[in-house]
């Protein structure tokens, strides 16, 4: 365990701090994390946030697609996730099917804060009425937007979105609409650069690009994939980042400074 673990006067940031961070122009830095020891070095170095995403279904599980990841797997891998911890800001996805209703999202929300020790939840889609439900209860909710990866049977693919204008401007529509709803933080995927500046510039909530250009407010990768030891082709949106690093520390960490300098992604990066 590293001794950045144990020093008590580091405090988890809040969504007051990414809100913040924002405001001064400085961008947020975001990996997805599922262990106690990758998390506790991805806070380290500094990182901002960490999702446990529902992406583990296919990176630690070796699915297809993220659908089988269930509510208790998102739960037990926030919990060793927090567990390392202590500056980043976490965040566990509701998986697929996990929030059908007001009630169900609440009820699942809550185990993923409860044990899973996540300051915020997320969940795919323009589902306005649940998210609405959560804040009034009093969890912070990250929506997610473009590409979602949990609708890939009706999607067809893993495509780039809002390329027609008239899906741009659904999606901006949208973005509005889960801002009203009372969502803390937006992940926009998978969407033409030029789109998610916009988005970034009419919120006042964070945006996060994965896949979106290098204008939105913070970025995030799946942690494998810039560590290149995932299972499957790595995305062109993202980059890998062990190439031209010794150790993984040092990976996380250029990828730290390449986003806080605005330098990743580039247009070999983006759509
Ligand atoms: O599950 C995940 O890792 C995600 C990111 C791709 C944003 O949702």
């Amino acid at each position: 365990m590293n001794q950045y673990a144990y020093d008590s006067s580091v405090k988890p940031l809040t969504v007051n701090d990414l809100a913040a961070m924002k405001q001064r122009g400085e961008k947020i830095t975001c990996l997805t994390a599922y262990d106690a020891s990758f998390s506790a070095l991805i806070d380290k170095v500094g990182i901002d946030m960490m999702l446990v995403g529902d992406s583990l279904g296919m990176v630690i599980q070796g699915h297809n697609t993220t659908l089988p990841a269930t509510i208790n797997d998102m739960v037990y891998h926030a919990r060793c996730v927090s567990n390392a911890r202590r500056r980043a800001f976490v965040i566990a996805d509701l998986p697929f099917m996990s929030y059908t209703t007001p009630v169900v999202a609440a009820k699942n929300a809550a185990r993923l804060m409860q044990i899973g020790g996540a300051q915020m939840v997320k969940l795919e889609g323009p589902r306005v009425e649940i998210i609405s439900f959560l804040v009034d209860q009093g969890i912070p909710v990250c929506g997610h937007l473009g590409l979602l990866p949990q609708s890939i049977n009706q999607l067809g693919g893993y495509k780039v979105q809002g390329k027609e204008p008239v899906d741009a401007a659904r999606i901006i529509s949208e973005a509005h609409q889960l801002q009203e709803a009372g969502a803390g933080l937006l992940v926009l995927e998978c969407v033409p650069a030029l789109l998610a500046r916009e988005i970034s510039l009419q919120l006042s909530i964070p945006v996060i690009g994965i896949g979106a250009g290098v204008n939105c407010d913070g970025q995030v990768l799946v942690l494998y994939d810039m560590l290149d030891i995932g299972i499957s082709k790595r995305p062109r949106f993202s980059k890998d980042f062990m190439q031209d690093a010794a150790t993984i520390e040092a990976a996380i960490n250029a990828y730290h400074q390449a986003v806080k300098q605005s330098q990743f992604p580039t247009a070999e990066h983006s759509f």
